[in-house]
């Protein structure tokens, strides 16, 4: 069979690993999928910069003559950013190409605009390395677990922002330094505020929701809290608790909705997904049948990201002739059946949480704390009253509430900073149990 055309949008740190892996495995990824998966021209911007990359593979400056290119069946969008690689993705799909995409801020922002054309014009739009990197987790979804109905899921979907907080603890490095560092491993995207302030984690849990729950993607309603306002501290008092700290995705069906949240959280440190260190993912889904399941693996970096890549062109290649009536629906759920679930906001959501308060140590000062909490619901899971650095009158004090609704907490943690005794604002960390039921 005649070799498949393939035209790559980009040729970075993963376009560079998904034709280094190509080319390393050609005759494995042959027998797997039927016929050669072969490269036939890369655009970027900076021709100088690619030709080492490159080799003998064409290069261009215009991505429109990779995306017009007749001699093309299957365009790989590996630029990132959302234009032009909205524009020259629509445009390939009207074209009558498939797509394969590790654009996560394009699926998230896009994704049903995008599925829509596809859907009309027969083609199909692949996105495995957009979320969790070489972790298939998008696959393990929308396929291994098609019988569930998933209840929640949980993920540590940011590779930078995990590599930092790894650092934070294990080495009391400083945040900006291993920042640094992440962005010389080729971990962090272009903007690194996409990684600390959650908004790229909030990005993929936006499409994980809606293949999870079969709900159209809503990145505009997801709740995004990065780490950025982390403290030393905040990392040892959790780990002296018996937690550790890491920015977490959740989605989670709640009676009154879904929750879309993503947030620096609390998990007990005996849990396995609280041990996924350094620039490694993990997805926990929790299916009704199934039961937990935890996915791990790299979540950024060159070859793990082109393991996604070439995945999704092995399936597009093996399913390019098929009727596109027999395919897998993008989104897990027959486009027509998407449901209009609400996503539930924030101020309704229900966890436990970790609350950090500096006060002067005096008498009834406590007391004081404790009856705000009291009158807003909140109970109490434990305490702890730090002793005073040497010529200090201040202390911290560390608690851990029950389950509540975040609005209670919201009111509380206001009345508590408005006391007296108080100084300077509560720190508001939640905490997830993520227990099997
Ligand atoms: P890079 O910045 O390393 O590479 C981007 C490539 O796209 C470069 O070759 C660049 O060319 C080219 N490019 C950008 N804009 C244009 C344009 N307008 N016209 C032509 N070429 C263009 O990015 P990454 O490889 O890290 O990321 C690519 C995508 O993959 C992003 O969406 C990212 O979020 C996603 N992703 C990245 C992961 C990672 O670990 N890095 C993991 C998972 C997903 P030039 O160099 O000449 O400017
Ligand atoms: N910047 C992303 C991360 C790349 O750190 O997880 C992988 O999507």
């Amino acid at each position: 069979m005649k070799p498949i055309h393939v035209g790559l949008l980009g040729l970075g740190t993963v376009g560079g690993g998904t034709l280094t892996v190509l080319t390393r495995n050609a005759e494995e990824i042959t027998r797997r999928a039927g016929r050669e998966i072969r490269v036939v021209r890369a655009a970027v911007r900076n021709l100088d910069k690619a030709k080492r990359t490159a080799g003998d593979l064409p290069l261009t400056t215009n991505p429109f003559d990779v995306v017009d290119d007749p001699a093309i069946d299957i365009v790989v969008e590996l630029m990132g950013g959302l234009e032009p690689a909205r524009e020259l993705v629509m445009q390939a799909i009207a074209n009558g190409k498939h797509v394969v995409t590790a654009n996560k801020h394009l699926v998230a922002k896009h994704g049903n605009e995008i599925f829509a054309a596809a859907q009309a014009k027969g083609v199909m739009v692949a996105f495995e390395a957009a979320v969790a990197g070489g972790i298939p987790i998008i696959k393990a979804l929308r396929e291994g677990l098609t019988a569930n109905r998933i209840e929640w899921l949980a993920g540590i979907i940011n590779g930078t922002s995990n590599f930092i907080l790894t650092e934070m603890r294990d080495k009391g490095a400083a945040f900006d330094d291993v920042l640094k560092e992440a962005q010389r491993l080729g971990y962090a995207e272009a903007d690194p505020t996409f990684d600390i302030e959650g908004i790229d984690a909030a990005h993929k849990l936006t499409i994980l929701s809606a293949i999870a729950f079969g709900i159209p993607m809503q990145f505009n309603r997801a709740y995004t809290e990065g780490i950025s306002k982390l403290t030393r501290e905040d990392v040892r008092y959790a780990e002296e608790l018996g937690y550790r700290i890491k920015l977490l995705g959740i989605a989670r069906r709640a009676e009154a909705g879904i929750e879309l949240r993503v947030h620096p959280t609390l998990i007990p440190a005996r849990r396995l997904i609280a041990n996924v260190d350094g620039a490694m993912n993990a997805v926990l889904v929790k299916g009704d049948a199934v039961g937990p399941t935890l996915y791990y693996g790299a979540g950024a970096g060159a070859e793990p990201t082109a393991s996604a890549v070439v995945a999704d062109l092995v399936d597009v290649t093996r399913l390019h002739t098929a009727d596109p009536h027999h395919r897998v629906p993008h989104l897990a759920f027959q486009p027509d059946r998407l449901a209009a679930t609400p996503i539930l906001p924030m101020d309704e959501v229900r966890t436990a949480y970790y609350l950090r308060l500096s006060a002067f140590d005096r008498p009834g000062v406590l007391a004081d704390i404790t009856r705000i909490l009291a009158d807003g619901d909140i109970s109490i899971d434990a305490m702890v009253q730090k002793e005073p650095a040497e010529g200090e009158e201040q202390v911290d004090i560390i608690l851990l509430t029950h389950v509540t609704v975040e609005k209670n907490v919201n009111a509380a943690i206001s009345k508590i900073e408005a006391l007296d005794t108080v100084v300077g604002q509560v720190m508001r960390i939640r905490l997830e149990e993520l227990a099997a039921k």
